[in-house]
């Protein structure tokens, strides 16, 4: 079964063919065949989003596939059926799940128990399709990632464990700068300095940008999150033209979005001419079109 569950469980020739095919499907190519008629995905959110959402929509469409869109409180997981149960039903009915979850427990139930390919869609844990978006968009402007610094100001959350991982697949060098009380898993930290990936972890921003070929941030409060002293902790780590000035004259600025200006990212950085905030929403589409080819091509035709 092709899960899309984690950047760390799929090989990296895999994640290095998804890319490609994603920049292939962004200059039209394959889709008049339809390659994914006939395929229907199931969009499940337990938590809001925009991305995320519309890009699933649209890139299946475009793929001739169709989407049923389900907000986990309408089903009757909400009224306590199990997920082992809702995953082998909504498999006799749909080809492909993608699950946007609270808890990371829950897309891997999820998968254990589902009869058909299921996908990240973000978890408290990661947001590997993202990254995927991400290092689309970064080699679009940068060119290849592999050996190129990337910086990480912010909260230690999700898509900083996703972004540790792109670094051991795509081996490029990853500096991390964070507070010591919001740190990323030891857990991840050790697995990436297992498989001898170059992440480098302090507390200091203008350490971890220097000489950076991009800068990435995140929001200080994900969902989930309860924002007890948040603000505080990473006002220092917000990426503003102080801390851009410090990477390479040619950096880029990523974010995923949503974003807020003043408080995680400058208004300046993120509509100044470094930024590939939109960018990198775009691409959510493309590398998520390739996402799906590759899980649904053992079924595909
Ligand atoms: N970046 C991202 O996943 O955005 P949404 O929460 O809008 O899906
Ligand atoms: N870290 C953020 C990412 C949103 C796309 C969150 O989990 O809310």
């Amino acid at each position: 079964m092709r899960h899309f569950l984690d950047l760390n469980q799929i090989d990296s020739s895999v994640l290095r063919e998804i890319i490609e095919r994603a920049k292939t499907f962004k200059l039209g190519d394959g889709l008049a065949e339809r390659p994914l008629d006939g395929k229907i995905l199931a969009l499940i959110f337990e938590k809001p989003s925009t991305r995320t959402r519309v890009s699933f929509e649209a890139g299946m469409k475009r793929l001739g596939g169709e989407v049923i869109m389900l907000n986990s409180s309408d089903l009757q997981l909400a009224r306590g059926e199990t997920l082992s149960d809702t995953a082998k039903v909504l498999s006799c009915y749909v080809d492909c799940i993608m699950m946007r979850t609270l808890l990371e427990s829950t897309l891997v139930e999820l998968a254990e128990n589902a009869n058909v390919p299921v996908i990240n869609g973000l978890t408290n844990r990661s947001h590997p399709c993202q990254l995927m978006a991400d290092v689309m968009t970064f080699e679009e402007h940068c060119g290849p990632i592999k050996d190129k610094v990337i910086a990480w100001s912010g909260d230690g959350n999700n898509m900083a464990a996703s972004w540790i991982q792109a670094a051991v697949q795509f081996d490029f060098v990853l500096h991390i700068a964070c507070p010591p009380d919001l740190m990323p898993s030891q857990t991840l930290i050790d697995w990436a300095k297992c498989k001898g990936g170059r992440v480098y972890i302090n507390h200091d921003p203008f350490i971890a940008v220097a000489d950076a070929d991009a800068v990435v941030t995140d929001t200080w409060v994900s969902m989930g999150d309860v924002d007890s002293n948040r603000h505080n902790l990473l006002a220092t780590y917000r990426v503003d033209d102080a801390l851009m000035a410090k990477a390479k004259p040619n950096s880029v600025f990523m974010h995923c979005m949503p974003a807020n200006r003043g408080k995680d990212v400058s208004a300046e950085v993120i509509d100044g001419p470094q930024s590939l905030v939109f960018n990198e929403a775009e691409n959510r589409m493309y590398s998520q079109m390739a996402i799906l080819y590759w899980c649904l091509s053992e079924t595909r035709g």
